[in-house]
């Protein structure tokens, strides 16, 4: 009798589980290997939200240029920007794309650029008030003052060379 008993909930723990199994596990499951086969045709049906830079091109081809030369050459445009899709549709402008100024800007080009101990020694970092200390300007300026944000080396002769100017005036009115 004890036994029939234990066969009994043995074999509804079973019954459940197998129950369970065909309830709950996709039926797309372990097609491929061991995930839900569905998934796959689910992402790549999704809509794109970015475009590359290459979206970028053909209205903004001025700044697509001197970005490609410069030195943020490998960044892309909607890592500062956004994604295009809030931006174009169709071929045409629906919606603007956040351009960031002042306190906003110097803190996306911290969030690249700020000396953190552990980021690659070879990568250009500064710190913040010590660059424009140096620099002898107001610690109000923004990063675009100087540095041409699509290509941030492009004027940086004249930048240096008006440093430099300013620095022999004051040592020659003192
Ligand atoms: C490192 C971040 C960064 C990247 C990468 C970047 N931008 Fe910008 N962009 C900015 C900032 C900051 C401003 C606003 C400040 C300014 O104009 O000085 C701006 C302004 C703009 C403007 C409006 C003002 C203008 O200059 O006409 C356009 C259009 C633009 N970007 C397009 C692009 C395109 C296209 C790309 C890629 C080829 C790109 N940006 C890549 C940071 C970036
Ligand atoms: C179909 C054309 C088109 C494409 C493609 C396009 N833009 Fe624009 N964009 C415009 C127009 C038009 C304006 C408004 C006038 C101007 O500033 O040139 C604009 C303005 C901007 C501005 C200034 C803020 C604003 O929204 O007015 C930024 C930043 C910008 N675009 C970035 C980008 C980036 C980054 C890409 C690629 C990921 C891109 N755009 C792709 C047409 C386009
Ligand atoms: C997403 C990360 C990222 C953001 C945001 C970014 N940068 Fe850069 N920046 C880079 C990379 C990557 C390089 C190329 C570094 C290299 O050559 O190894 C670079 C290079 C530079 C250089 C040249 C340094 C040198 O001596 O070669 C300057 C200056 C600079 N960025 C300024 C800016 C400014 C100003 C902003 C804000 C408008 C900004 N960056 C935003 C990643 C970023
Ligand atoms: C008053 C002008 C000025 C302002 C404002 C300014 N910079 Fe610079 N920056 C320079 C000059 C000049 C250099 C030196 C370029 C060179 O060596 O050719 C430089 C160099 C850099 C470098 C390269 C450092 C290295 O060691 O390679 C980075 C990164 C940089 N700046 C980021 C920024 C960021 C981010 C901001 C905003 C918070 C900013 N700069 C604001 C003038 C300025």
């Amino acid at each position: 009798m004890f036994y029939l008993r234990l066969v009994l909930v043995f074999a509804g723990i079973v019954a459940l589980v197998l129950i369970g199994r065909a309830v709950l596990i996709p039926k797309s499951w372990g097609e491929y290997g061991y995930y839900r086969g569905g998934y796959i045709q689910e992402e790549a049906s999704r809509d794109l939200v970015y475009g590359t830079n290459k979206s970028c091109e053909k209205c903004h081809e001025e700044i697509y240029e001197l970005k490609a030369e410069g030195t943020h050459k490998r960044l892309s445009c909607e890592i500062c920007h956004g994604p295009v899709t809030v931006h174009v549709k169709d071929g045409k402008k629906i919606g603007d794309m956040p351009v960031r100024k002042g306190d906003k800007q110097i803190e996306l080009c911290l969030t690249c650029h700020a000396k953190v101990a552990g980021r690659p020694e070879k990568f250009p970092m500064i710190e913040h008030i010590k660059h424009l200390e140096e620099l002898d300007v107001k610690l109000t300026h923004t990063c675009d003052q100087c540095h041409t944000v699509h290509e941030p080396l492009e004027n940086m002769n004249i930048i240096k060379k008006m440093h430099e100017l300013r620095t022999l005036k004051e040592e020659v009115s003192q």
